[in-house]
């Protein structure tokens, strides 16, 4: 049985008041989620407040990056390390923002995975495809090549010690989410590619679903079998409707 992980990816948002209230909110909710770990994941400066705030909650704290490089001359970086010296358990990799605007590639993406599974850390790996990819029917193949950009360079060991992440690029933050079966179906196709490899590692690692999830659609989707969870953007920066997903996993 996989247990459910819900995760907030909060992007680019938050204050220290608004992070403060936010964090606390969703710590003193999170008695009533019976099931399914919660992690979430702030933007850099917001981490020290994370480890402070998360403090023996139960709650998993995340980055939303990590540097390639484990240290020295990389102006502007962070490390694996420093993630795991600020109590980071979770590091978001691949996600379609960084492919997209910062040109993340599979080989970039392959290090950081790699670096962040070295310093102790799980990253949630993620992939997706474009609307245009969707309609042209091309969905598997874009999401295979991405998985397999990244188990070709760090092997299908490593996978035992991630977390994958669906997010079809056309339902992240346009209100607009895969149905169920669109997302199971996704979700079983990685799920059989993980297989080729290791039918062990398949059975045990979690794929989440990302694009749009919110409180009204959480059950549902989380309901599909092979759905272990959910990577949550908007919805998690309202600690009540965050808290309504963590109790639908
Ligand atoms: O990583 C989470 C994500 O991209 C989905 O964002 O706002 O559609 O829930 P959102």
């Amino acid at each position: 049985m996989r247990r459910p992980l819900i995760a907030g990816n909060w992007k680019m948002n938050g204050t220290k008041s608004s992070a403060e209230a936010l964090l606390s909110g969703v710590v003193s909710g999170a008695a009533s989620v019976a099931k399914a770990e919660i992690a979430v994941c702030v933007p850099f400066p917001l981490l020290y407040l994370g480890e402070r705030l998360l403090a023996d909650s139960g709650i998993q704290l995340g980055a939303q990056n990590v540097c390639t490089e484990p240290g020295g001359a990389y102006t502007g970086e962070v490390s694996a390390a420093m993630l795991v010296d600020f109590g980071c358990r979770y590091v978001i990799c691949g996600h379609s923002e960084r492919r997209e605007y910062y040109g993340e590639t599979d080989e970039i993406i392959a290090k950081k995975v790699s670096v962040s599974i070295a310093a102790g850390m799980k990253p949630i790996l993620c992939v997706g495809e474009t609307l245009q990819q969707r309609e042209d029917g091309l969905t598997e193949q874009v999401i295979g090549a991405q998985i397999n950009g990244v188990m070709s360079r760090i092997g299908i060991d490593a996978f035992d010690r991630l977390e994958i992440a669906y997010e079809p690029v056309w339902a992240i933050g346009t209100g607009k989410t895969a149905s169920p079966e669109q997302a199971q179906d996704v979700h079983v196709f990685i799920r059989n590619k993980v297989a080729d490899e290791s039918a062990a590692i398949a059975e045990k690692i979690r794929i989440l679903y990302g694009g749009s999830m919110k409180a009204a659609n959480a059950r549902e989707l989380l309901s599909q079998a092979d759905i272990d969870g959910g990577l949550i953007g908007g919805a998690s920066l309202v600690a009540d409707d965050f808290l309504v997903i963590c109790q639908a996993g």
